[in-house]
């Protein structure tokens, strides 16, 4: 795909010269980076496979987080599919994944915020566990962290400043 070359206010034309124009990366070309940066440290399907079927077989088996899932969970079969399809997303721009995780977490019942650091200490040993090299780690715990922090967000803090907006008026 060719690239854009897109005029900004400040532009301007001096003979036959354009200056202070820049280069917008199209959509495409940031999704064909991200699948070259993903392919080089190793990651594909079946890594994310496996660190899907891992991850969630040491949460089940988790005291305080398997009894969350459990609860919330009805079908695997259903959920394992969704999160590889999740994280093939966010790892490697396939666009597989279309739910909505923040409706999906503010329905729980139960989660406090410290189950948040429960839950990256279980994905961060996994991604360790089985990271086809040493960068997977910290690329897949930097986007793991910055859904948390936006899930948390959705979960206890907005709502709680809903509440209190409620108390003043
Ligand atoms: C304490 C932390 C967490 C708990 C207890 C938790 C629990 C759950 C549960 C029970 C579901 C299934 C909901 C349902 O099927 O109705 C779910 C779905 C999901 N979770 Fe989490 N989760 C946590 C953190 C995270 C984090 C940090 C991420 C991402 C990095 C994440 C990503 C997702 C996604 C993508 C779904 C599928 C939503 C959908 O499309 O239905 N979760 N989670």
């Amino acid at each position: 795909m060719a690239a854009e070359r897109v005029s900004c206010a400040l532009c301007f034309s001096y003979g036959d010269r354009n200056y202070m124009t820049y280069r917008v990366r199209s959509a495409e070309e940031r999704r064909a980076e991200i699948q070259a940066q993903a392919a080089a440290m190793g990651i594909d399907d079946a890594f994310i496979s496996s660190l899907v079927e891992t991850f969630y077989a040491r949460i089940r088996a988790h005291d305080r987080l398997g009894p969350i899932f459990a609860q919330a969970v009805d079908d695997w079969n259903d959920h394992l599919p969704k999160m590889k399809d999740f994280w093939s997303s966010v790892a490697m721009s396939t666009g597989r994944y279309s739910g909505k995780p923040v409706p999906a977490h503010q329905k729980l019942t139960g989660v406090a915020r410290e189950d948040f650091s429960l839950w990256l200490g279980v994905f961060e040993t996994t991604v360790r566990d089985l990271a086809p090299s040493p960068e997977v780690v910290p690329f897949f715990m930097k986007r793991a962290e910055r859904i948390a922090e936006s899930l948390k967000l959705a979960m206890f803090t907005l709502p709680s400043l809903k509440k209190s907006r409620q108390t003043e008026n």
